[in-house]
C-alpha cells in the first residue's frame, strides 16, 4: 500500500489520477482506525475510483495538552487494515510540519452559529481547528467527494458549512454511526477504557434510545431531564450535557415544532475519557 509522507509527493499523484479523469474520495481520520472509520473509507470506495484515507493526529483540534499526548497513534496497523480493503486505497500520513510548517495555530472561523453549540461550549478552540485542517487537507487531496461519520454530527453540519461557505468543490457526505453489538459507538477512545468502563458504557446508547421513545410523547425539556436523572443515578458515568437540538441549525430546544427534526446528543465521561454520541429522534 502506497504511504504519502509529504503533500508534495501526493499532490504529484492526485494529479496523475485525475488527468486519468478518475473520482477521488477522501476519509480524514486522526487513526487509531477501527470498523467505525473502515465503513467511511467502505463507502467512499463505492462511490469513487480511488480513496485517500488521511492519518494525522491534529494538534489545533486538542484543547487538552494531556488528550493530545495521550491520543492512540497506530500507524502500522492502521495501514494493515486499510491494506485489507482493496489496492485502490491510498494513505496520507504527514507530519505536523508537513501541515503547519512552524506556525502550529488554527485559523479563526465562522460557521454562523453552529460552532457555538453543544461540542463548542465545552471545547473552547475545537471547531477553529478542524476547520483548519479539514479546509488545509481538502486543498491537498482535492477530492470530489468527503466522507464523515454522523458520531460527529456537529462536525459533519460545520465540514458541510466550511465547503459551502468557501466555495468548497467538494462533495461532504454524512455516514451513520457504527457500533458495538452491545450498542456503544465506535471510538479511538475506546481503546483506552477498562473492559468494565467498556460494558457500562453501552448505558449511553441505551438511554439514547429510551430518550427517542420518550420524545414520541413528551416535551424536549421533559426528555432532557429524564436523562439527567438517569446519568445521576449511574455509578461510574458522568454526564457532561445532554441537549436535544434542531438538525438544521444544532439549536438547542425545549419544546419541538411541528415539521423540524431533531437528534438528541450526549457527552459523557468515564475513567477520565469523554464519549460522545447522538441518534436520529424523528
Ligand atoms: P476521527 O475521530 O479519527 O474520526 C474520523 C472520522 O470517522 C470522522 O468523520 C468521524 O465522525 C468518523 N467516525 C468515528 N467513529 C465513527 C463511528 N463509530 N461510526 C461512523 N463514523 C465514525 O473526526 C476526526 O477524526 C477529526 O476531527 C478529523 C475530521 C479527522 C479532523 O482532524
Amino acid at each position: 500500500m502506497t504511504i504519502f509522507y509529504t503533500q508534495n509527493t501526493l499532490k504529484a499523484f492526485v494529479e496523475a489520477q485525475k488527468s486519468e479523469r478518475k473520482t477521488i474520495g477522501f476519509v480524514p481520520t486522526m487513526g487509531a482506525l477501527h470498523k467505525g472509520h473502515l465503513s467511511l473509507v467502505r463507502n467512499a470506495m463505492t462511490d469513487n475510483d480511488i480513496v485517500f484515507v488521511s492519518v494525522f493526529v491534529n494538534p489545533t483540534q486538542f484543547d487538552n495538552t494531556s488528550d493530545l499526548e495521550k491520543y492512540p497513534r497506530t500507524l502500522d496497523t492502521d495501514v494493515a487494515l486499510l491494506k485489507t480493503l482493496g489496492k485502490n486505497v491510498f494513505v496520507y500520513a504527514p507530519s505536523v510540519e508537513d501541515i503547519y510548517n512552524s506556525d502550529i495555530n488554527a485559523e479563526k472561523f465562522s460557521f454562523d452559529g453552529l460552532e457555538f453549540e453543544m461540542e463548542g461550549k465545552f471545547r473552547t478552540g475545537h471547531f477553529d481547528g478542524v476547520g483548519t485542517i479539514v479546509k488545509r487537507l481538502f486543498e491537498i487531496v482535492t477530492p470530489d467527494n468527503a466522507y464523515f461519520g454522523e458520531k460527529d454530527f456537529q462536525q459533519l453540519m460545520i465540514i458541510k458549512k466550511l465547503a459551502s461557505k468557501y466555495k468548497l468543490p467538494v462533495n461532504v457526505i454524512g455516514c451513520e454511526i457504527f457500533r458495538e453489538t452491545s450498542g456503544l459507538a465506535m471510538s479511538s477512545r475506546n481503546q483506552r477504557l477498562s473492559d468494565h468502563a467498556k460494558k457500562e458504557s453501552a448505558f449511553i446508547y441505551k438511554t439514547l434510545l429510551e430518550a427517542k421513545k420518550k420524545f414520541g410523547t413528551k416535551s424536549a425539556l421533559h426528555v432532557k431531564e429524564w436523562v439527567q436523572k438517569q446519568f445521576s443515578k449511574h455509578p461510574l458515568l458522568t454526564l457532561e450535557y445532554v441537549e436535544i437540538a434542531n438538525i438544521k441549525n444544532l439549536k438547542t430546544v425545549k419544546r419541538k415544532s411541528k415539521n423540524e427534526t431533531y437528534r438528541v446528543f450526549i457527552a459523557a465521561f468515564i475513567e477520565n475519557i469523554r464519549l460522545i454520541d447522538n441518534i436520529a429522534l424523528n
